[in-house]
């Protein structure tokens, strides 16, 4: 299939919508549900049996699939922002929330992703990111100086994948599980802004204990 020729035309998500899709454990789509098709424009034929990079756009880092993959590998959940191209060229962001389900002798048994918009301010703040981690990637194939520049990133505030994608979008993850679960239609802020560098917290010093008396003797 020829890949389609990105325009700078945003197609913008629902809120109250979700994107789906289900792949086997080597990432070939199983399963998109009618808003996936509705956004992308492709047809259930076109996609069944296929990778997912064929939404993938340009201006995606590599290292991000990289992390993503690393995750998925292990099971565990992660949220990553996305920048996907629809069939017609147009453009649409999305925070993407993967999972892993697996089989009784623990072999992976599918991938599952859902898809929501991302606010404005956010998409701003990571395409900046998204920028420089491409900038790295240019000229080094291993993906070496990009994954170091966002390892760097969160040494520096000593905070998780996880905290820097929730810190972007200045919410916390009871929240953003909350309107992924479709409890909100937009992601509610955090009370305390941003998750910070965990402050080394000394250990008090030990007071001796003494009895009352013992004050009378010195
Ligand atoms: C469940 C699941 C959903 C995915 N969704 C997307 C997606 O929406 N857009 C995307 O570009 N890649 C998505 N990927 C990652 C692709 O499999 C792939 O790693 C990525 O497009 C980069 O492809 P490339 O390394 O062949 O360029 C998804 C992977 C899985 C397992």
């Amino acid at each position: 299939m020829i890949k389609p020729i990105p325009v700078d035309k945003e197609i913008k998500l629902d809120p109250t919508k979700i994107i789906m899709s289900k792949t086997d454990p080597k990432g070939m789509i199983l399963y998109t549900n009618d808003y996936f098709l509705d956004i992308c424009g492709y047809l259930e034929t076109e996609l069944m049996g296929k990778q997912h990079n064929i939404i993938r756009h340009p201006d995606m880092p590599r290292v991000v699939f990289k992390i993503l993959w690393d995750k998925l590998k292990k099971g565990e959940h992660i949220y990553a922002f996305v920048k996907n191209l629809a069939k017609d060229g147009r453009y649409y962001w999305v925070l993407a929330s993967f999972e892993t389900k697996f089989n009784d002798d623990r072999s992976i048994q599918a991938h599952y992703s859902k898809r929501k918009p991302i606010p404005e301010d956010s998409i701003k703040e990571i395409e900046k990111i998204y920028k420089i981690l491409l900038s790295l990637e240019k000229n080094d194939s291993t993906m070496v100086l990009a994954e170091n520049y966002l390892t760097g990133k969160l040494e520096e505030d000593d905070i998780t994948y996880e905290e820097f994608i929730l810190n972007i979008l200045k919410t916390s993850k009871e929240n953003l599980d909350a309107f992924f679960d479709g409890k909100t239609d937009e992601i509610l802020p955090k009370e305390n802004k941003k998750f910070v560098k965990k402050k080394i917290v000394e250990k008090p010093k030990e007071v001796k204990k003494e009895g009352f008396f013992s004050s009378f003797f010195k």
